[in-house]
């Protein structure tokens, strides 16, 4: 699913007070629900920079962050990684475990609602992965992603992929929207180099279909982090 991004500033940007993040938490919840309740938001294809940095990797344990319509999590699992899938979405995660079910890779994918500015799944991971975790609603994202470096196994790794231009088909044509490039997403996260080293960070173009089978060329914001160890 290619559709959303940052709008209003986030929780990090706009440092909200512990009752509006409350508040914002609860809208966060109906937003996305509603969002899966429409059937234009299920587009499970797997999401091509993830299927680029997973193919050559080892299977193990991955997370999934924010797994929408679980095209990631369900392209891992067929590929024999034991996946933990989750999102803010009741929907979204009963829909991923269905699909999961029905493809013979239930055993492969633990689907669980969280909202990950208020939870997170327990584990270890040799591969967290967060594509397009952009929300109109504030979070706290980078402490997410924050706990999400901390959650990998020694060796293992943390792709964050944003979007780094708009599609002609976003619903959201806002011109003032700021994706975070990848150079801000690894100072925000400030990751000790003595533990984590940087495997990549770039903005790479590529061809991408929207859902009519249109096609355009887009700009992909592409973090890759390795947890040395320590
Ligand atoms: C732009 S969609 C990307 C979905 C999927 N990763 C993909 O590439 O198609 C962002 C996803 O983040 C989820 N999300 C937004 N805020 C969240 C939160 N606070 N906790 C967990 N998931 C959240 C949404 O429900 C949605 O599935």
């Amino acid at each position: 699913m290619d559709s959303t991004r940052h709008r209003r500033p986030t929780a990090d940007a706009a440092g909200a007070g512990a009752s509006d993040q409350g508040a914002a938490d609860d809208d966060a919840e109906r937003f996305w629900e509603q969002h899966y309740r429409t059937p234009r938001a299920w587009d499970a294809r797997v999401n091509p920079l993830l299927a680029e940095t997973a193919t050559p990797l080892r299977p193990g344990a991955a997370l999934d962050l924010g797994c929408g319509a679980g095209g990631d999590a369900i392209w891992l699992a067929r590929r024999g990684w034991h996946v933990t899938a989750v999102d803010i979405s009741t929907t979204a995660v009963e829909r991923v475990r269905e699909r999961a079910r029905d493809l013979g890779v239930a055993d492969g994918v633990v689907t669980a609602q969280h909202d990950l500015g208020r939870s997170f799944p327990a584990g270890r991971f040799d591969l967290v992965s967060a594509q397009y975790f952009h929300t109109p609603l504030p979070l706290h994202r980078n402490r997410v992603l924050g706990t999400a470096a901390r959650a990998l196994r020694p060796g293992g790794l943390l792709l964050v992929v944003d979007h780094g231009s708009t599609a002609p088909w976003s619903w959201n044509q806002d011109p003032d929207i700021h994706f975070p490039t990848p150079a801000e997403t690894a100072a925000e996260l400030d990751l000790d180099p003595a533990h984590w080293s940087v495997l990549r960070a770039d903005m790479p173009r590529r061809r991408a279909t929207g859902p009519a089978g249109e096609t355009a060329t887009v700009i992909d914001n592409v973090l890759l982090v390795r947890f040395i160890g320590g």
